[in-house]
């Protein structure tokens, strides 16, 4: 690969989904992108580079989507979902009491098993959520992962990572060498393709935003544009989480982190956005049909 074919792809990759390579990532673009280039008939990075700038809408999504990262696993982390368990949803359930219906946006949802966790997590608390409407809503940049995700289709070899038998046993159902999660389970999750560089406030404000590893990938302007923005999108006692390796801490006062409470984040009171007029998504919701407990 040239020097100005990889300056082009980085600012390329850098505008299309946040993904900021360093200077020496050329392994990392070679063994991504020249299956791709083979696939189209292309004789290398070069033509490929060639073939992005003539511009085809499909050739730049089919690139940005072979260079994201998808990786991902069932209650990946454990942490969060304690979070989850123990600090987000007694609160909500006690601030939510009179209108009984709680948003939840999975901002990097990948192939599923993060939003599905959350919603294995809410169906263990079943009798405390009776009559309550729950949405889950799983975004991604990447159209495969999100039909994955929709399918709610796993190996053997995926299942195994983070999900106790039980687990296995009372919420999937095998096919032949796969794994597929139950119906009520996949109605619980919404899907929509969403890229985190563009707008979302036509969402709505969520009560709890888990965004994690993906921001990890972006630059540290890109991370600070995107955490103002999920702080809008954030109720006023709502809660952001993120992964293990990622924090507002020093990039931005709209959140704050919870002591104690790793990966765990609340709007900052104090910055309360007075234009915070994203409302309930009524709009979106009704599209979403929420799915009730
Ligand atoms: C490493 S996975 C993380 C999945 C899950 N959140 C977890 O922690 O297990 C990162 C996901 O972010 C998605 N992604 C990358 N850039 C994005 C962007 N600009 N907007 C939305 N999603 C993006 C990728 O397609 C990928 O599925």
């Amino acid at each position: 690969m040239t020097p100005p074919d990889y300056e082009y792809l980085r600012k390329f990759l850098k505008d299309h989904s946040g993904l900021d390579l360093s200077a020496e990532k050329h392994y990392l673009i070679e063994s991504r992108l020249l299956p791709l280039a083979r696939k189209s008939g292309l004789d290398g990075i070069g033509e490929l580079v060639q073939k992005l700038k003539a511009g085809s809408a499909l050739f730049i999504s089919q690139v940005v989507e072979a260079m994201t990262t998808n990786e991902t696993f069932f209650f990946r982390d454990k942490v969060p979902f304690d979070h989850f368990r123990e600090v987000i949803m007694p609160e909500l359930l006690q601030a939510r009491a009179n209108r009984k219906s709680i948003r939840i946006w999975c901002a990097a949802g990948s192939t599923g098993q993060e939003p599905y966790s959350l919603a294995m997590s809410l169906k263990e608390m079943n009798a405390a959520l009776s009559g309550w409407r729950v949405e889950i809503l799983a975004t991604d940049l990447s159209q495969d992962v999100l039909e994955k995700s929709k399918a709610g289709i796993y190996s053997q070899f995926e299942v195994q990572r983070g999900l106790s038998i039980q687990m296995l046993v009372k919420y999937f159902k095998q096919t032949g060498e796969l794994w597929q999660i139950n119906a009520d389970m996949r109605a619980m999750v919404h899907h929509r393709q969403l890229n985190l560089l563009h707008d979302f406030s036509q969402l709505g404000a969520f009560d709890v935003i888990f965004c994690r590893n993906v921001l990890i990938y972006f630059d540290q302007d890109r991370k600070v544009n995107i955490f103002n923005r999920l702080a809008r999108a954030t109720e006023p006692d709502g809660f952001l989480v993120l992964g293990a390796a990622e924090t507002v801490v020093g990039l931005t006062d709209a959140f704050r982190p919870f002591s104690e409470r790793r990966g765990l984040y609340r709007p900052n009171p104090l910055l309360a956005a007075p234009g915070k007029t994203l409302g309930s998504g009524a709009a979106f919701t009704k599209a979403a049909a929420a799915a009730e407990l």
